[in-house]
């Protein structure tokens, strides 16, 4: 497995290109932006890219969807159908994060409509990359229609905004709740085994067993209050 990098839009998100070494066959895990740069190392390393997989739709996610399937057309774009509101909805998103519209444009925020999405996840598929296997797991509670992938034979996970090294994701937005997230986190990410390593949305990555035993929301020494939760 190639795993390459790019840190995208203002969020500092982790956009990936994760390809198959035997094959070239390779997919873009949430292109927040950054398309020409994306596909100027897809097509550097000539890799057959089959398409732009989505953990969930918030916006440091999807921004740049629209320009890398420019370059790439026949690529599918593939979300979960429960985000698939937030999806269609990209342009409104930084309102409802309390940004006013007329700061979007000086802030690198004003998007179109992303093109149509070609199909939808099911939770326990098994999507193919060539000879890679990512097992497709539903996590909600960061978004509604959250999921990672799980390379469960090269001990990976593609967590998203699900899990990060020290913490969790923010459960605040529209679609957020915090109980949902930390069962999803329970069920269905640490049973995947400690020696897997996190690819994580945003900051650093870690492994399921450092995070069971330093992630304060895990050991129990960081406690959600009902008053903070609603
Ligand atoms: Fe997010």
């Amino acid at each position: 497995m190639i795993i390459e990098t790019f840190i995208t839009s203002p969020f500092e998100q982790n956009t990936r290109v994760v390809a198959c070494k035997d094959t070239s066959r390779a997919v873009c895990i949430d292109p927040g932006d950054s398309a020409e740069k994306i596909a100027a190392y897809i097509n550097e390393n000539n890799f057959d890219l089959q398409a732009i997989t989505l953990t969930h739709a918030h916006l440091d996610h999807i921004g740049g969807v629209s320009g890398l399937s420019e370059f790439f057309p026949n690529a599918e774009i593939i979300l979960h159908k429960n985000d698939e509101d937030l999806y269609y909805g990209l342009p409104e998103q930084p309102l409802f994060m309390g940004i006013p519209r007329h700061q979007l444009k000086a802030l690198g925020l004003e998007y179109e409509v992303p093109p149509l999405l070609t199909r939808h996840w099911q939770h326990g598929e098994i999507y193919q990359v060539g000879n890679l296997n990512f097992k497709i797991l539903h996590c909600p509670g960061h978004s509604l229609g959250h999921i990672v992938l799980a390379e469960e034979r090269l001990r990976k996970v593609f967590s998203g905004d699900c899990l990060f090294a020290g913490s969790i994701g923010r459960t605040d937005l529209p679609g957020g709740d915090y109980e949902q997230l930390m069962n999803s986190i329970r069920e269905q990410i640490l049973p995947l085994g400690d020696d897997v390593t996190v690819y994580s949305g945003h900051g650093e990555n870690t492994t399921v067993g450092r995070e069971k035993i330093s992630n304060p929301f895990l050991t129990g020494a960081y406690q959600m209050s009902p008053e903070r939760n609603g």
